[in-house]
């Protein structure tokens, strides 16, 4: 992410400084030194550094700009933090002339500036680590994500991350790779849905079971900030390419594990896709009052919101988290258990009424006349979501059936009656007709948009939601960008 301020420079310098050791051949005695110390630090030894253990601090803030010229690298300063010896600075060098033995086209060499207390002493010392590094840009425009997902939760998850600003790599098993890239229509070579979920990513195809290939992807892991995966729990570990390996060559790196129903529990090795977790959720048990049995929900909410979103603002929080522990951490998302929350004022009620809501029979699910969709005579829905009295007055208005205001608009005995006179009104006008008189009437009442009529809608069109990208038969496609602007994210258009 851009302008994170000192953040990002922490966030610059750490990834330069937590490159596995085997960047740099035979480190000498300083060098292992340094790494030693940068890997308890890395690991959260925060509190865990003696001064005696660490004899290169010693106070010396103005020799550093000189360091950083001798050695003419490209050099991070954090000035206020800057405090080391001559033994330090040798290392400096040492790490220097290692990187510079390695060819390293653009190296970076960096230090950080942090506080530390000893555990001995208890004092604060203000310390400097310095490291070097391949090509790690000292701005840190963009988060680089090692994206492992298929099909529909990951690869959303990782095309909000991209919107935000960052680098996402798509790394496929080998042929046929994301089975969804199958999937009809297509557009040019690849499947329509697989090109809107995975436009603009890097791509890579890895076969994770392969011992060279699994060496790639750990050498990408050592300067990435985020993998996503989307496995059965536990099938990471059999690759080896756990947490646990991931954190060994990366401690900064945070893992973001999307599964159905979570690492743990008796249901977390069981296959399912959004129909059951919704099910397992209880989301299936809201609606479907006169059929014989629920409809299919045609949304995969528990994929897009409990896997997608809940993924992408639970990956924002550790990058947040760790611009002050410096570490990263393991992710778990339930598909399933993330819709709980999104059912909060279902189970308050249900734990006090003691009662189970009725289906397609509460306040919002259809219960109430205030609150639901009219048929009009054309044959189109007309929204009403007149909660509040002011609007359930205006609407009456509207309509002109001024009797209507006195009436109880919540779910009550009569609400069917209500309901009942309301389907009569609509259906004597058409779509066009009720919008244009309620296009100057606040009563929180809309057309139900065919889906047709979206993208053309001028308050879409107005705020610039969709995005064409192309396919590469060179035919275009409209899909939805991410909505938001946050000020000075690198958003791709
Ligand atoms: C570092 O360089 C500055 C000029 O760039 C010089 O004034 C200062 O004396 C140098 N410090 C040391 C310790 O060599
Ligand atoms: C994104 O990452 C890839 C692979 O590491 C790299 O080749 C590319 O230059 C990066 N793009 C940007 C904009 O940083
Ligand atoms: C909560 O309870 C009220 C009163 O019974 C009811 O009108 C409303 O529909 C309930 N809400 C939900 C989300 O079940």
């Amino acid at each position: 992410m851009k302008k994170l301020g000192i953040a990002g420079i922490l966030i610059a310098v750490l990834a330069v400084f937590t490159l596995p050791s085997r960047g740099l051949d035979q480190p000498n005695e300083n060098v292992q030194k340094l790494m030693r110390h940068k890997l308890e630090y890395s690991q959260g030894v925060l509190e865990g550094l003696c001064v005696e253990d660490f004899p290169m601090i010693v106070e010396n803030t103005k020799e550093l700009g000189n360091i950083s010229k001798a050695a003419s690298w490209n050099v991070i300063e954090t000035p206020e933090y800057a405090v080391y010896s001559a033994e330090f600075s040798r290392a400096v060098k040492d790490l220097a002339e290692a990187a510079e033995n390695k060819n390293l086209d653009g190296a970076t060499l960096a230090y950080v500036g942090m506080t530390m207390k000893c555990v001995s002493c208890h004092k604060y010392v203000r310390g400097i680590r310095v490291a070097a590094g391949e090509s790690v840009s000292p701005e840190f425009e963009l988060q680089t994500v090692l994206d492992l997902t298929l099909l529909l939760p990951g690869p959303l998850c990782t095309q909000i991350l991209l919107d935000l600003g960052a680098n996402v790599t798509k790394i496929e098993p080998p042929a046929p790779g994301d089975y969804m890239s199958l999937w009809p229509p297509l557009a040019g070579s690849v499947s329509a849905m697989y090109l809107a979920l995975n436009h603009g990513k890097q791509q890579l195809t890895l076969n994770l079971k392969d011992a060279t290939d699994r060496e790639k992807f750990l050498e990408m892991v050592a300067k990435a900030d985020v993998v996503v995966e989307g496995f059965r729990p536990g099938v990471l570990d059999r690759l080896e390419v756990g947490y646990e390996q991931l954190r060994a060559v990366n401690p900064r790196i945070i893992l973001c594990s999307i599964s159905g129903y979570g690492k743990d529990g008796p249901l977390s090795q069981r296959a399912g896709h959004d129909l059951n977790y919704q099910a397992l959720a209880g989301v299936l048990s809201l609606s479907g009052g006169d059929a014989s049995t629920p409809p299919n929900p045609s949304l995969q909410v528990a994929d897009t919101c409990g896997g997608s979103y809940a993924a992408a603002m639970l990956i924002m929080a550790a990058l947040f988290e760790r611009t002050t522990t410096h570490v990263g951490q393991h992710i778990d998302v339930s598909m399933s258990e993330q819709l709980l929350p999104l059912m909060t004022t279902s189970f308050a009620n249900a734990s006090v009424e003691n009662r189970d809501p009725q289906r397609d029979g509460e306040l919002l699910s259809g219960g109430a006349p205030c609150y639901r969709s009219y048929r009009t005579a054309d044959d189109q829905y007309f929204t009403v979501g007149a909660l509040e009295p002011k609007f359930w007055h205006a609407l009456a208005a509207a309509i002109e059936l001024p009797e209507l205001a006195e009436t109880p608009h919540l779910v009550t005995e009569q609400s069917e009656a209500i309901t009942q006179r309301l389907v009569e009104v609509f259906a004597s006008k058409t779509a066009k007709e009720w919008t244009a008189i309620f296009a100057a009437t606040d009563a929180c009442c809309e057309k139900a948009l065919e889906f047709n009529e979206v993208v053309s809608h001028e308050h879409w069109v107005a705020r610039e939601s969709f995005r064409e990208i192309e396919a590469s038969d060179g035919s275009r496609l409209k899909v939805p960008k991410m909505p938001g602007s946050l000020a000075g994210m690198n958003r791709p258009r």
